[in-house]
């Protein structure tokens, strides 16, 4: 699936519904029927008031529960507040290996609202090297940036 037809897709899914851990779920199963040599995606979402992400909904195996920011690849989108593309996982200082069969890496921050605060991070795992590049980073930040846009002022308060 192209990216366009999938964050088409999405915003058609999600649109008028209220319940922000139903789009979630929703979105996770749509990057992964969407896109191919995936072995995860979801979401980890921020603790309101705490430098700590908690798993959200996903598609893959069972993953790490909690990451601080600053840990793994995700920690860094989050602390950072900037997309990380790892082309090879094993060489990522601090890697979070959750997953044994992950090679490479996407990870996306996740805001709320048109530019608000970082509530969490889009995540997708490879079995391949270097499966993630621009176009996957335009596509995926795009997707990241309809999904914030839906998610209500208390997010994720009453969640987690
Ligand atoms: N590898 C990630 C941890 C999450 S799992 O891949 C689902 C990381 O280093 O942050």
């Amino acid at each position: 699936m192209t990216y366009d037809t999938m964050n088409e897709t999405l915003r058609s899914l999600i649109l008028g519904i209220p319940h922000p851990l139903a789009n979630l779920a929703n979105a996770a199963a749509l990057l992964w029927e969407g896109l191919d040599r995936l072995n995860w995606a979801g979401f980890y979402l921020t603790v309101p008031g705490k430098d700590l992400l908690v798993l959200g909904p996903f598609q893959g195996k069972t993953a790490c529960i909690e990451i601080p920011y600053g840990r793994g690849v995700c920690g860094t989108a989050a602390a950072e507040q900037l997309t990380q593309v790892v082309s090879d996982v094993h060489l990522f200082p601090g890697h979070i290996a959750c997953d044994s069969a992950s090679a490479s890496e996407i990870v996306i921050p996740l805001r709320r609202g048109k530019g608000g605060p970082v509530v969490g991070v889009l995540d997708l795992d490879s079995p391949e090297k270097n499966r993630f590049g621009e176009e996957d980073r335009q596509g995926l930040e795009t997707f990241a940036a309809i999904l914030g846009e839906s998610l209500p002022d208390d997010f994720p308060a009453r969640l987690l």
